[in-house]
């Protein structure tokens, strides 16, 4: 891991397929630089600088880790209200843009349910001030898809021979969309979806796999296993009726991981509903690295931030 010296300049973060294995792998090892600095040069980075976060979804641990990496690297953040901005006056989103805009930041941060609004937000901005997506709609979340495969490396040294399950509501998931782009860009072979028929994506539409059904049959000899949130608000009503039936079928619990290899993690983005998605146990057994992940999600984006502003002047 050599990444003393900051990588090229990255103006927009949509997708992780705007990554090639070279600069996910930069990120990554710019990442575990980063969070290793002494707090003070690292204070230096991005001094002068000013990150705008525009959260138009709630979110806890991607607004929060987003202003706290900005701040280790010694810039103004600015968190921008949505619900009392002038957006609740029927001002459009490009026009709120466009006021923000004006005001020169140097990275804007966007979360929205919509994910043209992302593309018509990056078609809008000058070119200096860079774009990350925070997450849009069920379509792609890049600084997610980065730290969690920062968590994976750093339990697994690897990615390629692994065996990585991912389990829940992944047709409404961003999160699983960037973690499959960004597994198969580093060549992991083995990835199963598994989820209730109703939450299955469509055939071939996440990386060209298909989902099954049956957690057990895909949790043998896994190496990294993923659950999901039921994200209630992108479904429609009634697609799982029973939370309890959905646990007992799709729940991670600590009997079910004995089918899974002896080191297995087990990994959640977060926000986690405790004995829906992952029994209290398991979550808070050793195993789980879901707080390795929130920790990662500061390193990963003080990387991505730093690329998003490299040789700017
Ligand atoms: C996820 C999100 O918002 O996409 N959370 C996160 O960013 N860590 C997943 C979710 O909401 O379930």
């Amino acid at each position: 891991m050599n990444q003393a010296e900051p990588i090229d300049r990255l103006p927009c973060l949509l997708s992780i397929e705007d990554l090639d294995p070279h600069q996910l792998l930069n990120l990554l090892d710019r990442a575990d630089a980063l969070a290793a600095m002494p707090a003070l040069p690292r204070k230096d980075l991005l001094r002068g600088r000013t990150v705008m976060n525009l959260f138009f979804e709630p979110s806890t641990r991607t607004r929060v880790s987003f202003e706290v990496a900005a701040q280790r690297l010694g810039a103004d953040v600015v968190n921008f209200d949505v619900a009392r901005s002038s957006t609740t006056k029927g001002e459009s989103l490009l026009d709120t843009i466009s006021t923000l805009s004006a005001m020169q930041p140097d990275v804007f941060i966007v979360r929205h349910a919509n994910s043209e609004a992302l593309e018509a937000i990056a078609e809008h901005l000058p070119t200096q001030q860079s774009l990350i997506n925070a997450g849009d709609g069920c379509r792609q979340h890049p600084t997610q898809g980065l730290l969690d495969m920062l968590t994976i490396r750093q339990h697994k040294q690897r990615f390629d021979d692994l065996k990585v399950v991912i389990v829940g509501d992944i047709r409404h998931s961003r999160v699983a969309r960037s973690a499959v782009d960004a597994l198969q860009i580093l060549g992991t072979r083995s990835i199963e979806l598994v989820a209730p028929e109703p939450l299955q994506p469509d055939a071939g539409e996440l990386g060209g796999l298909s989902a099954s059904s049956n957690l057990d049959q895909a949790i043998e000899g896994a190496d990294v296993v993923m659950a999901l949130r039921l994200q209630r608000e992108r479904m429609a009503d009634g697609l799982v009726p029973d939370v309890g039936q959905y646990f007992r079928d799709y729940g991670l619990t600590e009997p079910r991981l004995l089918a899974a290899h002896p080191d297995c993690i087990v990994m959640h983005p977060g926000p986690f509903n405790r004995e829906v998605e992952i029994s209290s146990p398991l979550a808070d057994g050793d195993r789980s690295v879901i707080w390795n992940q929130v920790g990662n999600g500061v390193a990963v984006r003080m990387a991505v931030l730093e690329a998003a502003t490299a040789a700017l002047d």
